[in-house]
């Protein structure tokens, strides 16, 4: 029976742990990988055209995007749109660490107006 009381442990060990770490995207990282031109793999930083986040304080709660002439049914999409088309950079999976990542820290811009007096 000592077996399974490890196995709950463990259980409940994961289970505090990883939400935290991985569920929700990391706005910190998010914005990390935003300022950072070589990112994606491309030559231009997100805040070589989007200083600071602005413009993208709506993209959060949005279902549609359009960029360029182009319309994206998701952010994720819309991000990968601009990592491929602006950027130069090449698509990231949009189930991974990083996109999760860069949403968490779009999504961030929305809610700090206002509270933070910048924008
Ligand atoms: C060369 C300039 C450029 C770069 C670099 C760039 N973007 Fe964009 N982005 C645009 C333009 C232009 C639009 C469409 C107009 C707008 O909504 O501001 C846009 C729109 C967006 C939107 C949709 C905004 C909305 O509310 O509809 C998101 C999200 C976005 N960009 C994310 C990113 C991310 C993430 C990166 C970095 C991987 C990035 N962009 C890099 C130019 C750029």
């Amino acid at each position: 029976m000592k077996l399974v009381r490890i196995a709950a442990m463990t259980m409940i060990v994961l289970g505090l742990v990883f939400p935290a770490a991985f569920a929700a995207g990391n706005a910190a990282k998010g914005k990390a990988l935003f300022d950072d031109p070589k990112a994606f793999g491309g030559d231009k930083a997100c805040s070589a055209c989007h200083p600071d986040g602005k413009g993208l304080e709506q993209a959060g709660g949005k279902k549609e995007f359009h960029i360029m002439g182009k319309t994206q049914k998701s952010i994720e999409e819309a991000v990968n749109f601009c990592i491929e088309n602006a950027s130069k950079g090449k698509a990231i999976d949009p189930n991974s660490a990083q996109m999760k990542d860069l949403v968490a820290y779009i999504k961030s811009l929305g809610k700090m107006k206002g509270k933070t007096g910048g924008y």
